[in-house]
């Protein structure tokens, strides 16, 4: 019991250190939140944390939340982000352009919407697991004192 406590205010902390654009070490934290799994499932053949930077088929979904969240965003229109995203992902409402270049447009895919909002949900209160590579690759590409998410 007292271990789950000092889990709780360690989550809470680095949830607070996440929305103050502090870059912290990847942690993919221990929890029952049912978008944890969903992701995995639905999301991971392309998005996955540990494929390599040149065997992946879709940028890992860390990445995506630094385009879809900054400091101002809210969870509902994250939410609303991702879903509507989801519903028809096409070019022109494309925030990744890098990644429509290297991967193309991520294809339509029949996800249920209360899948989708589970794992929106998880995506925006949770530090995601991500890729080795990634805080190099981030901090190359956007330079130093020059990042925004
Ligand atoms: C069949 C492969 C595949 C699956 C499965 C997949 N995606 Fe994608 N996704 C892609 C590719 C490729 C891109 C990068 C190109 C792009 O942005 O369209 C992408 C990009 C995205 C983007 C950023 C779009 C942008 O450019 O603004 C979001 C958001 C996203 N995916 C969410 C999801 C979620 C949530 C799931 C699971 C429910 C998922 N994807 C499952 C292939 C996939």
């Amino acid at each position: 019991m007292r271990y789950a406590l000092i889990l709780l205010l360690f989550i809470v902390s680095c949830h607070e250190s996440t929305t103050n654009t502090t870059l912290i070490a990847a942690k993919d934290f221990e929890t029952d939140h049912p978008g944890k799994e969903l992701m995995k499932t639905y999301c991971y053949a392309c998005h996955s944390p540990t494929a390599s930077h040149d065997e992946r088929l879709g940028p890992p979904m860390e990445a995506i939340k630094r385009h879809y969240k900054t400091t101002s965003t809210t969870k509902e229109e994250f939410i609303n982000d991702i879903k509507s995203w989801i519903n028809d992902p096409n070019e022109q409402n494309a925030k990744m352009f890098g990644a429509v270049r290297r991967f193309g447009v991520m294809p339509k895919q029949p996800f249920p919407e209360d899948t989708i909002v589970q794992i929106a949900d998880y995506m925006y209160d949770y530090e995601l697991e991500k890729p080795e590579w990634f805080n190099a690759h981030f901090n190359d590409k956007r330079g130093k004192g020059a990042r925004k998410f």
